[in-house]
């Protein structure tokens, strides 16, 4: 059978986003801010606990491999791989858009992912403006059949708008949200792509009714350059969007957050616990390190980073990491 047009592309952007990177040139700002040091943590690292609960089951860090494909033939063995590890550590994870499997059914199997990964909180994903165009039953299946814990919808006007075959009219958008929001029996979390989330679109989209933000700020993954790999379009908008640390501080205290966009160790993640975030995310490092082989050996450095933060930090959990202190550079 011939591929859609969705199918290729899913496969289009992890191909072009392993082999060239795309990455914006500008940072997450959270490279200028340093933890205070304690000389005197009065803990060991042993008891450094860094367990959480999120959207209702036990995480042993606070880390979202945050979603990134699925619908093509090898997004399969890609969602599996990531999701297994993901239980192994205890993090979260999430697909990426599922889109192509509402447009052909028989590509839900590429999402499905339960059963390596029965225990830790695994998220749903489809993009705002789908929301406006499929039935309620549409996006409600998404959830069901592959029994995920939360829908993340995601926002990405940058993208779309690079994108040769882009969707370009976000109308309605924070409607279809509130419907949506209103009718599903698991939360909704609110993602950008990379380019970030202000405090006014944190107000209005935890008016919608949604439960989560995942920022997504700019530093990282950028979408507009793997936009401009894929075909000619308005240049000059590499390194458009809010950057990550920015976009923690003028959205948290709105809604619980996740943190992404750049994250690269776990120094990056820790550092955005303090600064207000609940979790923290990253897609790229993953996906690539899986590419590589060497996945398991970047989620315990990942990890351990994490672990050695909180301990210079004196903070035994994720409670007294939140409080930590940091300073500018
Ligand atoms: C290969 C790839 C595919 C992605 N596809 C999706 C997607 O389908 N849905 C979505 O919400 N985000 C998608 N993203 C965005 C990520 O979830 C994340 O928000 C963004 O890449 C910023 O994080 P990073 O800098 O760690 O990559 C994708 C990212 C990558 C790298």
């Amino acid at each position: 059978m011939q591929k859609s047009q969705t199918e290729s592309r899913k496969k289009d952007h992890v191909e072009l986003v392993i082999a060239k990177g795309a990455q914006y040139t500008k940072t997450t700002g959270l490279e200028r801010m340093d933890f205070i040091h304690n000389a005197l943590p009065e803990i060991s690292l042993d008891s450094v606990d860094l367990s959480c609960k999120f959207l209702g089951r036990e995480m042993h860090y606070p880390v979202l491999i945050t979603g990134m494909t699925g619908g093509y033939d090898d997004a399969e063995g890609i969602n599996r791989s990531l999701a297994q590890a993901a239980q192994k550590y205890g993090l979260a994870f999430g697909v990426g858009s599922q889109r192509a499997m509402i447009e052909n059914p028989g590509l839900a199997k590429t999402y499905r992912v339960r059963d390596v990964a029965p225990d830790i909180p695994i998220i749903a994903n489809i993009g705002a403006f789908q929301l406006k165009k499929y039935s309620f039953a549409q996006i409600d299946s998404l959830v069901s059949s592959i029994e995920a814990d939360a829908l993340a919808v995601h926002l990405n006007p940058l993208q779309e708008v690079i994108q040769a075959e882009g969707d370009t009219d976000f109308s309605g958008v924070l409607d279809a949200i509130s419907r949506t929001c209103g009718k599903l029996s698991v939360p909704v979390i609110a993602k950008e792509t990379g380019a970030g989330m202000s405090q006014d679109v944190a107000i209005r989209l935890k008016g919608a009714g949604v439960k989560w933000l995942d920022i997504a700020g700019a530093g990282g993954t950028s979408w507009s350059k793997v936009e401009y790999l894929r075909a000619d379009s308005a240049e000059g908008f590499e390194d458009w969007g809010i950057a990550t640390a920015e976009s923690i501080i003028q959205c948290r205290g709105v809604l619980p957050l996740i943190a992404s966009g750049g994250i690269r160790s776990g120094i990056d993640g820790a550092k955005t616990i303090a600064l207000g975030a609940d979790i923290c995310g990253a897609a790229y490092p993953f996906i690539r390190s899986l590419r590589e082989h060497t996945l398991d050996a970047y989620v315990e450095k990942f990890l351990k980073q994490m672990r050695i933060c909180a301990f210079l930090c004196g903070c035994k959990g994720i409670k007294e990491l939140k409080m930590a202190k940091m300073a500018f550079r």
